[in-house]
């Protein structure tokens, strides 16, 4: 890996991070902030600190009066310029685990060129500060080193993505924010117009339509690292707006697109984490052998725990509950839980609501124990089947084998639920690897059954696999599209596709999704039309940029790689965003808004408010002392 924070040459000052013991006896000038004041009676030791790293000043009143009582009034966060003498440090005060530790500046005159107020949090030590004071605070959040080097880390990959990108002819192009809200994926934010009001623009969910006509333009190789907008409900890997690596290419297949990519995100990760990646070329798996084996279709490769079958040897059990879902097409699996064969009573039972709150009607439990078997079922079970159930997958003394019944999308869900808790508990997954992988043909379409109609799984413009198309009369929910998403330790960091470059094949499947050839060309009319001006073949994929920044720093939370993410409610904490508008500017936009709906919304946003000021106030969490 290489170091994060590498002082450029061309920088034209030292900073707090660049001096090294054969600097000694030079004169200096360091600007930073006081990271922390040690008062010696005799002595002040100031640690400096900017970006780049720490470095430890000393006043001493023998060498330069003034300075040392000017020092007297420094506190943490000031401001300061500081110049002096680079001098070796005396015996035993070596501090070897700071990259400058081998030295100190000896103070010979110091401005102070900023105050500071007591912080609302500690800047200088890694402890638990509440999130909402973070978000408040962002500014002073960014100083703390996780996030600085966070911050950093997110610049290197990206700067590296540009420059990898660029040898390869891609060209990096600008597609507009303001665009036309269509009928797809999440919901749009929308923009309203003064000049025509009433009327509206969306932001981009992504760029998909303009990637594509930039195709049809003869770009051949796009890239941009592109924001986009969601209004969705956010989660720990999800916020209403984010970055992608959105690129597309003309004349490829799949494969040149997933190679590309996986060379690209093998550099990254090797030149910027130290992560091993588990298994190179990166496995890929269908859709389908990811939901039989994880039941998920974005696994977490690093551990095995997997789904197992075991409907076959159950097929005429006597067991109701099981009997009943088997004879109506469902299907019984299980995971086997290493060492947990001793949980008592009550740990089965949160393991069972778990089960449950993850949609499963009940959780079956056998525990092999030392003294034999213990289970609420196997009195319905013969002997072939509790064998089945345990040593025939594998369950030895002292395992847990957890088995749920239910229709399979259901099952799924439920132990896949199962799957994850367990990983994270007994520590399964090593956190210095990094198991890529690739799921490959996806269903093209899904029933929605509130809409009574097809829906893309991914995205309306992907194509599908030539020999399924005669499925798209008899079985639409058959057909493989020819997508391809990149996954890694369990998040989905990236979808892709070769896309349909045929407008009557397009329009057959905008068709199943509902929409009707008329409206077709209002919403998507400039894609289509442009189909039929020599639109190459091409595809192309959008990896996101923020959650393989959270993988890499081995976060777990999307927004401490974001320098200014909204929180879960998607409020920004810090600008206080979204906010009232003057009663002037909604009549330049011909906008009335519903008092019922607007009363909702300003009692969440003070919720909010007031949980953040809250935890101003709260005392601070122990740290040691400044
Ligand atoms: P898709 O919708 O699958 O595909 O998004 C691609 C990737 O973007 C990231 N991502 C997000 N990251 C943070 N917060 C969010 N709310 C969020 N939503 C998505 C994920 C995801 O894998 N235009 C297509 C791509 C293509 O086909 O080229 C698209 O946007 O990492
Ligand atoms: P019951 O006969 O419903 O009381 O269930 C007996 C046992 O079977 C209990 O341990 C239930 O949790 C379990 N069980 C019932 N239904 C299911 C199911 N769909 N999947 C897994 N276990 C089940």
């Amino acid at each position: 890996m290489q170091g994060l924070d590498v002082q450029p040459e061309t920088i034209d000052r030292f900073t707090c991070g660049t001096l090294r013991l054969d600097h000694a006896d030079n004169k200096v000038t360091l600007k930073g902030w006081v990271n922390r004041r040690r008062d010696l009676g005799g002595l002040i030791f100031i640690d400096l600190r900017d970006r780049f790293g720490i470095t430890q000043v000393v006043f001493n009143p023998e060498v330069q009066k003034d300075a040392h009582e000017l020092a007297g009034d420094l506190r943490n966060e000031f401001v300061i310029e500081v110049s002096g003498v680079v001098l070796k440090r005396p015996e035993g005060t070596v501090n070897p685990n700071m990259p400058t530790g081998e030295l100190e500046v000896e103070a010979h005159a110091l401005t102070i060129l900023n105050r500071s107020k007591t912080p609302p949090f500690y800047i200088n030590e890694e402890v638990d500060v509440d999130e909402s004071l973070r978000l408040k605070y962002r500014y002073l959040d960014l100083r703390r080193r996780r996030m600085t080097d966070n911050m950093i880390q997110r610049h290197r990959v990206v700067k590296h993505m540009r420059d990898f990108l660029d040898e390869r002819g891609f060209l990096e192009i600008e597609t507009p924010l303001l665009i036309k809200s269509t009928p797809e994926g999440a919901r749009d934010y929308l923009v309203p117009s003064s000049q025509f009001p009433g009327m509206f623009y969306a932001l981009p969910q992504s760029p998909q339509q303009l990637k594509q006509l930039l195709m049809v333009s003869g770009v051949d190789r796009y890239f941009q690292i592109a924001r986009c907008f969601r209004d969705e409900a956010q989660r720990a890997d999800r916020q209403p707006e984010f970055t992608q690596l959105d690129l597309e290419m003309s004349f490829v297949d799949q494969n040149d697109v997933m190679e590309l990519t996986e060379q690209l995100y093998t550099e990254i990760t090797e030149k910027f984490s130290d992560m091993t990646i588990q298994t190179r070329p990166f496995p890929r798996l269908t859709y389908q052998e990811s939901m039989d084996r994880f039941g998920n279709d974005r696994p977490d490769l690093r551990f095995g725990m997997e789904l197992q079958d075991v409907s076959d040897a159950l097929r005429n059990t006597e067991f109701k509950a099981f009997r009943g879902v088997l004879d109506g097409g469902g299907q019984v699996k299980t995971i086997v839980v290493p060492g947990c064969g001793d949980y008592t009573r009550k740990q089965i039972d949160e393991v069972t609501d778990l089960a449950k709150q993850a949609g499963a009607k009940g959780l079956a439990t056998m525990q092999l124990q030392a003294q034999g078997l213990k289970s609420p079922i196997a009195k319905f079970l013969s002997d072939d089947e509790i064998t089945a159930m345990t040593t025939g997958i594998g369950a030895g003394e002292g395992d847990l084998v957890l088995l749920v019944a239910d229709q399979p999308a259901i099952v799924a869900k439920a132990l896949d639920a199962l799957r994850s808790e367990f990983g994270e508990r007994l520590e399964l997954a090593d956190p210095n690897v990094l198991a890529f992988c690739w799921i490959v043909e996806f269903p093209l379409l899904e029933w929605d059954e509130e809409g009574n109609r097809w829906d893309a799984t991914h995205n309306p413009f992907s194509s599908y696999l030539p020999e399924d198309e005669h499925l798209l009369a008899s079985d639409p929910g058959k057909v493989r599209a020819k997508q391809y998403d990149l996954v890694g330790n369990g998040y989905e960091l990236g979808g892709g596709s070769i896309r349909i470059h045929d407008r009557a094949k397009q329009e057959r499947i905008f068709e199943l999704m509902g929409h009707k050839l008329e409206d077709q060309q209002d919403r998507f009319g400039a894609l289509l039309d442009a189909l039929e001006y020599g639109a190459p073949p091409h595809g192309g994929i959008a990896p996101g940029i923020d959650r393989l920044i959270m993988v890499l720093a081995r976060e777990s939370n999307i927004r401490d790689v974001m320098a200014f993410p909204k929180n879960q409610r998607g409020i920004d904490l810090m600008l206080n965003a979204p906010d009232l508008v003057a009663p002037e500017q909604l009549d330049e936009l011909g906008l009335d808004i519903r008092q019922d709906a607007a009363q909702d919304a300003r009692a969440k946003l003070r919720e909010a408010a007031v949980s953040a000021a809250e935890a101003e106030t709260a005392p601070a969490p122990d740290a040691p002392k400044p």
